[in-house]
């Protein structure tokens, strides 16, 4: 069962980024924070090399990251947390997927796709703060098989329950790291207490 990254830093800035006072300026720094704060825990075991490094004094062995990393945000609400993804990984390729939930099935709707033919990226993380059914994630991860991508990790802020159970049993092989998982989702699969719609408080596009 999917537990979410545990740090006193990501109760503190999740509070912010849930209060429905917070403003789009602030809303956007939580999420840039939180997003920092999630992907130490999801960039953990990634595999590293020895390398030379030439200090003003001397010669050393040091480590460098060794696989071609992806960052993958789905649009628009992962585009929040690809600022941050990139000070940490700035070598990391990054392919954007458009994706917007249907209001009256809850589906997802691919509206871009343009991942590159062959040489997949040796490990990928797919970015969108939000997992309510877990559709729009199925259909990136479902995209980045295709692609060939076998090391996916999903970097989410929260998560349902019944959207973290579906991925399990969908998807076994693929990581979520995320800071909060919420018990339910609403009539309207709303992630319930959740923090509303992350892309119109994230673009200040109010419905
Ligand atoms: C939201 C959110 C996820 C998706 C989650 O996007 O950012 O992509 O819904 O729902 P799911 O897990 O049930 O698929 P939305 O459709 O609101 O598009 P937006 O990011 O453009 O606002």
């Amino acid at each position: 069962m999917t537990s979410p990254v545990q740090h006193p830093l990501i109760d503190h800035h999740l509070g912010i980024l849930r209060d429905v006072s917070t403003p789009p300026a602030l809303f956007r720094q939580q999420v840039h924070r939180l997003a920092s704060l999630v992907a130490v825990s999801a960039t953990a075991d990634l595999p590293v090399e020895e390398t030379e490094i030439t200090t003003p004094l001397t010669k050393m062995s040091g480590r460098k990251l060794k696989p071609r990393i992806g960052i993958v945000p789905i649009l628009r609400a992962g585009l929040g947390m690809v600022d941050p993804m990139q000070d940490l990984l700035p070598d990391a390729e990054v392919w954007h997927l458009g994706m917007y939930r249907d209001e009256e099935t809850s589906q997802p709707v691919e509206y871009y796709c343009k991942l590159p033919e062959g040489r997949p990226c040796d490990v990928v993380f797919i970015l969108d703060p939000m997992l309510a059914t877990g559709g729009s994630v199925l259909s990136a991860i479902d995209a980045l098989k295709r692609w060939g991508c076998q090391d996916i990790r999903i970097l989410s802020l929260i998560a349902s329950r019944p959207g973290t159970e579906r991925l399990e049993r969908e998807h076994a092989d693929v990581k979520l790291f995320v800071a909060a998982v919420d018990p339910e989702l609403n009539e309207n699969d709303f992630i319930v207490p959740g923090l509303g719609d992350a892309g119109d408080r994230i673009f200040n596009t109010p419905q």
